[in-house]
């Protein structure tokens, strides 16, 4: 199959994906270095989640993190993205308290970090939020099933959308649509629910955790690039091992420091 190209990643180019069965993929980032490798390795969409809240910034849960810190690594991303869609999360009480609340936030956002989207979590309950940010021309990528901000009332890490709930989900999923969401990102679902809502949606679908058949997939980059201490979720496959890379690397400085090995002759003045 002949790969649909493009200069620079823009939201009507994931449609022309989606439309010619074309698959793409999305990593999180948090700074610029990270960002500028993503970008050069073609990743289609970098997004700039609030999991810069337990992967960054040392909180527990994505609840603490706030609109300024959000926009400091936002800004970070796009500044070394020359063609991916960068899409920067929307922080939990940044646009639930009212429409105006969240189209203030995201203009913010826009603003001040030079992205070209926004994220918010929550499917018919953000409709309307979703709808006053895209009507003052702001893409809205929506994000359904688990979503991590609701963490506490959904009571804990859980696969959502199964037996009676997939019709909840299916009608979170259009109604994201219908308000004017670019892309849904769909979280922790079955996958045949997945699959069948890929189908029933014209804008495409990104899954993680959600099976094969979503038209685009993304994972935390400190996941897929095995950083994390902790033991990877079922979903994620990890394509390095930096965590014991850096650790060895730290490692033999540290005793090459020790031995008076560092720095040679020629790492001096
Ligand atoms: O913040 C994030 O990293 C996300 C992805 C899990 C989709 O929302």
């Amino acid at each position: 199959m002949t790969e649909i190209e493009t200069k620079v990643v823009r939201i009507g180019h994931l449609q022309k994906l989606k439309e010619a069965k074309q698959k793409f993929a999305c990593l999180t980032s948090y700074d610029s270095l990270t960002a500028a490798i993503f970008d050069e390795a073609g990743i289609e969409v970098i997004l700039v989640g609030d999991s810069a809240a337990d992967n960054s910034l040392g909180y527990e849960t994505t609840l603490p993190i706030t609109v300024d810190e959000m926009i400091s690594f936002g800004r970070a991303v796009a500044s070394s993205v020359k063609r991916s869609l960068v899409v920067v999360d929307l922080p939990f009480g940044s646009y639930e308290t009212s429409p105006a609340d969240a189209l203030a936030n995201a203009i913010r956002v826009m603003k001040e970090t030079g992205a070209s989207a926004v994220k918010l979590e929550g499917g018919q309950r953000s409709a309307d939020a979703i709808k006053a940010i895209t009507d003052a021309g702001i893409p809205v990528m929506a994000h359904i099933g688990f979503t991590p901000q609701s963490v506490h009332s959904l009571s804990g890490f859980k696969v959502q959308g199964r037996g009676d709930a997939a019709a909840q989900l299916e009608a979170d999923a259009l109604a994201v649509q219908a308000a004017g969401a670019f892309a849904v990102v769909l979280e922790l679902i079955p996958a045949q629910l997945a699959t069948s809502v890929t189908n029933l949606l014209e804008i495409p679908t990104i899954g993680i955790g959600g099976g094969s058949e979503t038209d685009g997939q993304i994972l935390v980059w400190t996941d897929f690039a095995g950083l994390s201490a902790h033991a990877p979720k079922r979903f994620v496959r990890q394509y390095a091992q930096i965590r014991s890379t850096l650790l060895d690397a730290a490692k033999a400085y540290r005793r090459d420091v020790m031995d008076g090995n560092f720095p040679n002759e020629s790492e001096q003045f």
